[in-house]
């Protein structure tokens, strides 16, 4: 695959990802409302509560997922070429891509290539997968996704298909989605994505406030993660965890509200918070068809196949380029 841009630049990716982090926090945090992107939660310790997340009673999302694509993966990856290269946006390894890449099997997957800003996660991403699946190439590549994502190369005759599985793309704002779905559609000829579904907003709300307080650690967390990276001085249990379901706007926002007045320090910047005021840290849209539709239009991208489980919580759904 042919590298993305900026991949040869004197600073490290972690490095590029640091100060990314440090930019982001201080726009974020300068903005009324206060804001900070929700990529950020997933640092190690995030990214291990994340995982507990998912195995939560009340988070019925990676369960849903999980049983579609065991009822659907063959039908799935039938419409995909002879030869496909399965491009991960975020390191993989999980159960549904393994799904997918077993289905395929070694007669049709020619590579498997994860793409995260973390080599620590791709490192251990790819180990588990060559020692599950030895036949299968594996060819992971640190990089953000969001902002580059590398072009395939047109030379071994595969389809290049992007996974974007876990409702990922419910955590962007709309018009990021679309030009996320952009950027996926110029790397590939068919986009396959994973959705959570509009549903009873009592059913979301209790997602995403779990009665064993998961989630409440998940969002705290990056306070924490920013003491540590951003030499910020937050005092982590002054902030309380509050998510609720806007159907409006159909979605759940995540929100740490101040319990009291106070002035906090982020790579050396003072930030004002009144009591009760929050940083909104992150929005988790909830689709449906015909939202998907829009948003796929909006990338020049049409849906050609959709699935989902018999509850219709989650949809799997295959989009293309507008002809
Ligand atoms: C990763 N993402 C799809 C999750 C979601 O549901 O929006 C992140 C999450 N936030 C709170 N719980 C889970």
């Amino acid at each position: 695959m042919t590298p993305p841009e900026g991949a040869l630049s004197a600073r490290s990716p972690v490095e590029a990802a640091r100060e990314r982090f440090r930019a982001d926090a201080l726009e974020g945090l300068a903005g009324t409302p206060k804001t900070l992107a929700p990529k950020y939660f997933y640092d190690r310790a995030g990214s291990l509560l994340f995982d507990e997340i998912c195995e939560l009673p009340e988070y019925y999302v990676t369960r849903a997922e999980t049983a579609l694509m065991r009822a659907h993966v063959g039908a799935i990856v039938a419409s995909w070429g002879p030869r496909v290269r399965v491009v991960e946006p975020g390191a993989g390894s999980g159960t549904k891509t393994r799904l997918v890449l077993e289905a395929l099997g070694p007669a049709r997957c020619i590579e498997y290539v994860p793409v995260d800003i973390s080599r620590e996660h791709l490192g251990e991403a790819a180990a588990g997968l060559r020692r599950d699946m030895p036949w299968l190439r594996v060819t992971p590549l640190a990089a953000d996704f969001s902002m580059d994502l590398p072009r395939a190369s047109e030379s071994d005759r595969a389809e290049t298909v992007v996974y974007f599985p876990g409702s990922t793309i419910g955590n962007f704002e709309p018009a990021e989605a679309a030009q996320l779905l952009a950027r996926f559609r110029r790397a590939s000829s068919a986009v396959v994505i994973g959705v959570d579904l509009k549903k009873d907003p009592s059913v979301l709300h209790a997602a995403y406030n779990d009665s064993r307080g998961v989630t409440a650690a998940f969002n705290r967390n990056v306070l924490r993660r920013m003491n540590r990276e951003l030499g910020a001085d937050f005092d982590v249990a002054s902030f309380a965890h509050y998510a609720f379901y806007e159907p409006a706007r159909g979605r759940i926002e995540m929100h740490l509200v101040s319990r009291a007045p106070q002035v906090v320090t982020v790579a050396g910047r003072p930030f004002r918070f009144a009591a009760g005021e929050s940083i909104r840290t992150e929005c988790s849209y909830k689709y449906d068809l015909p939202t998907v539709e829009r948003l796929a239009h909006a990338a020049e991208l049409h849906p050609t196949n959709a699935w989902h489980d018999d509850e219709r919580r989650f949809a799997v759904v295959e989009l293309r380029p507008l002809a």
